[in-house]
């Protein structure tokens, strides 16, 4: 799965995604959250952030929001346009989200949480999940998570992502899968790990060495939008996905790869959203995220900065491309 990243995860990451997705891998792809109270005066055909591809599916809208009135509302307005299900976040830690008692302020209060799993459930018959964290504070609680998860369960919840640094640790450090592994065990429906998976053995390693149900892949995804497919060749689904060429294995590939990605990136953007101010502020952010993972990172992030267009842009970044051969590192600090 790819996750909900706000500022990210809008129909030209999802579908630069998909391109490089074999066909029969069918990955959820998460939207970035979305306000229910926003939602209401948003019209669909009018948002950047509710836009999807023509015939897209397996995607998954991120709801944010407790109160009963905006998420009946949301979910209908959603349920429009087809998606594969809904996401409720009890996991964001910013300061304006708790002000509201919405994101990982949710976690706090079990009775609560589960009637806000009860609130969507009882508006749609699509698969309702939740994306939580490892720890309401500074610390996990494993027991505390454990009697959480319980109560959601209980209310009906269809499945859970879990990101288990807590909410003090935002998305720095490593993220402690064997939290995800606990849950996973005592729970009966199905238990996804986020949280630091950066490559395609670590995926293929929650779920086939620590018993997760799946695993979602958050900004590693920004960096190779090609590890799905990775993931694919390593479970032995061999589809092509461009013609004569192979997927992207050692460091020098994957950089001429990132080249490649985030020219059609930029592309896919301007179709989207036009040559724009915010398809520029898009594929900046885009290349800060990924290009971490990028043994020169920095200076290819400044070049990114530089251009006052994406012509612009994609000039400097083939001029870039043809004169520094470079590495991708496999992971990386974050
Ligand atoms: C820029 C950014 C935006 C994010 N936005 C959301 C969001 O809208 N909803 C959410 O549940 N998590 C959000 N997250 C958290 C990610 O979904 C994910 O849980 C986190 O980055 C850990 O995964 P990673 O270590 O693979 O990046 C965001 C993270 C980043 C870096």
């Amino acid at each position: 799965m790819i996750a909900p990243m706000v500022g990210l995860s809008h129909v030209a990451f999802r579908e630069l995604v998909r391109e490089y997705t074999p066909p029969t891998m069918n990955p959820l792809r998460f939207t970035e959250m979305l306000s229910t109270r926003r939602l209401l005066s948003e019209r669909l055909d009018d948002s950047n952030e509710l836009m999807v591809a023509p015939g897209e599916d397996f995607f998954v809208p991120q709801l944010l929001g407790n109160e009963e009135r905006f998420i009946s509302a949301s979910v209908k307005k959603l349920q429009t346009l087809k998606p594969w299900g809904f996401d409720i976040n009890m996991g964001c830690p910013q300061t304006h989200i708790l002000k509201h008692n919405w994101g990982v302020r949710l976690m706090g209060d079990q009775g609560y949480a589960a009637d806000v799993v009860k609130m969507v459930k009882r508006h749609t018959n699509l698969p309702v999940s939740v994306k939580l964290r490892g720890g309401a504070d500074k610390d996990v609680n494993l027991d505390y998570l454990r009697d959480f998860t319980g109560c959601l369960e209980d209310a009906g919840l269809d499945w859970l992502t879990i990101h288990p640094r807590p909410k003090a640790a935002k998305h720095e450090g490593l993220a402690n899968w064997s939290v995800v592994e606990d849950i996973a065990r005592v729970r009966r429906i199905p238990v996804v790990a986020n949280g630091d998976i950066q490559t395609a053995d670590d995926a293929i390693h929650v779920v086939q060495q620590l018993g997760c149900s799946g695993a979602m892949i958050a900004r590693a995804a920004a960096a190779r939008p090609w590890i799905l497919w990775q993931i694919g060749v390593k479970l032995g689904i061999e589809q092509p996905i461009f013609e004569g060429k192979k997927v992207p294995e050692t460091p020098e590939e994957e950089a001429t790869e990132y080249y490649r990605a985030v020219l059609r990136f930029i592309d896919i953007l301007i179709h989207f959203f036009g040559d724009t101010e915010y398809s520029l502020q898009k594929a900046r952010f885009f290349i800060a995220t990924g290009s971490r993972w990028f043994l020169f990172g920095h200076s290819f992030w400044r070049i990114s900065m530089k251009a006052k267009s994406l012509e612009d842009m994609k000039t400097a970044i083939r001029i870039y491309s043809e004169t520094h051969s470079n590495k991708m590192y496999g992971r990386i600090d974050l």
